[in-house]
């Protein structure tokens, strides 16, 4: 109606029927086809057979992928090969470092059910996933219980940052700190990332210890167990260790304000004066109208805390200054993330 345009339906069903599209990307990750598919060009017949589908699936699931954007296909009819795209080849292939289907795989298994719960998160206003919060345990300690859950979201949260971190170890400049903390790091990909790109830097990545095994793993695989420290640390409990930064990543936005400022003091109590906080997130816009997918996340934080929330630049900026930072500048990341760092 602003636009002065006559109302259309199709945005409203675009977006209303969007989950057709999503969960055929989110099967095709969960089934592996991108990863069995490799460099091969296959019919559909060869792809049925591989992934163990039923002759119906062949070959609406292959054309519904090409058409949107997944596969591409050289011929028609059933003797047409299909073929991973650029895109699927660089990033949907298991093994490399660029692939983002942990973040795909984890909604495959979980979160794509735990979204069809969300009007009655939006009622309740507590969690909809598998994880009930009891007896004064955090979300976090009820869901690494379970060892599948634990490396599930610990794999998803490697596919979410990945590209990010390369990002922000690209666009700051780290070249005036010595010693860096990641909180809360999960795998260490931000560690990883950082002190590839920063040979300089000393830094220890922390997190529970059912998480810093996988850590040690991942860090150990690429070579860098001599560059970086690994750290059980509760950061709701344990002083931050003393560095020139500390970076939160993904981190805060799990949390209710108190916990949020919490963890904000906490970082600038550890760090010197010139020192930074680094905190990476989808910032929602100050307006609170244009970044959807930082609205969204805010809305997956609901589903799987209940209290924890996205914010904007300037709800952070707020809560820094008055934990006593002096400055606050936004570094923008890739597509809708931003690190947003404060000096103390
Ligand atoms: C949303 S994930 C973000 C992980 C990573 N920084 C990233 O950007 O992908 C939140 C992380 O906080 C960790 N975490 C939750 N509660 C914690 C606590 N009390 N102490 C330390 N880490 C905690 C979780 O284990 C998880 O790795």
């Amino acid at each position: 109606m602003t636009t002065g345009n006559p109302p259309s339906p199709f945005r409203i069903l675009e977006i209303g029927l969007a989950y057709f599209a999503s969960k055929t990307l989110l099967s095709a990750v969960g089934l592996e086809l991108f990863t069995k598919l490799g460099e091969d060009a296959k019919t559909g017949k060869e792809l049925q057979q591989m992934l163990g589908l039923s002759d119906r699936a062949n070959p609406d699931f292959f054309d519904a992928l090409l058409a949107l954007g997944f596969l591409e296909r050289e011929g028609d009819g059933p003797g047409a090969r299909y073929r991973n795209t650029p895109d699927t080849a660089a990033f949907l292939t298991k093994g490399q470092e660029a692939y983002v289907g942990g973040i795909l795989e984890m909604s495959e298994t979980r979160l794509y059910d735990h979204w069809g719960n969300l009007t009655e998160a939006l009622q309740t206003g507590k969690p909809v996933n598998e994880v009930r919060i009891t007896g004064g345990e955090t979300a976090f300690q009820e869901l690494y219980k379970d060892e599948a859950l634990t490396e599930s979201f610990v794999e998803g949260m490697a596919g979410s940052l990945v590209h990010n971190a390369a990002a922000l170890a690209e666009k700051y400049d780290f070249s005036r700190y010595n010693t860096l903390c990641d909180i809360g790091g999960s795998s260490g990909v931000l560690a990883i990332a950082l002190a590839r790109r920063h040979p300089h830097l000393k830094i220890t990545t922390t997190d529970l210890p059912q998480v810093t095994p996988h850590a040690k793993r991942k860090i150990a695989n690429v070579g860098l167990s001599d560059r970086i420290t690994v750290q059980d640390l509760n950061f709701l409990t344990d002083e931050f260790p003393k560095v020139d930064v500390i970076t939160l990543s993904q981190v805060l936005h799990d949390w209710d304000l108190p916990h949020k400022l919490h963890l904000i003091k906490a970082a600038y109590e550890a760090l010197p004066s010139g020192g930074a906080l680094v905190v990476v997130e989808t910032l929602i816009d100050d307006a609170r109208r244009k970044n959807a997918f930082g609205l969204l996340t805010s809305l997956n934080a609901l589903i799987e805390i209940g209290d924890g929330f996205d914010y904007t630049g300037a709800d952070f900026r707020k809560w820094a200054k008055d934990a006593g930072f002096r400055r606050v500048e936004v570094v923008p990341l890739t597509g809708p993330s931003s690190a947003i760092i404060a000096y103390k």
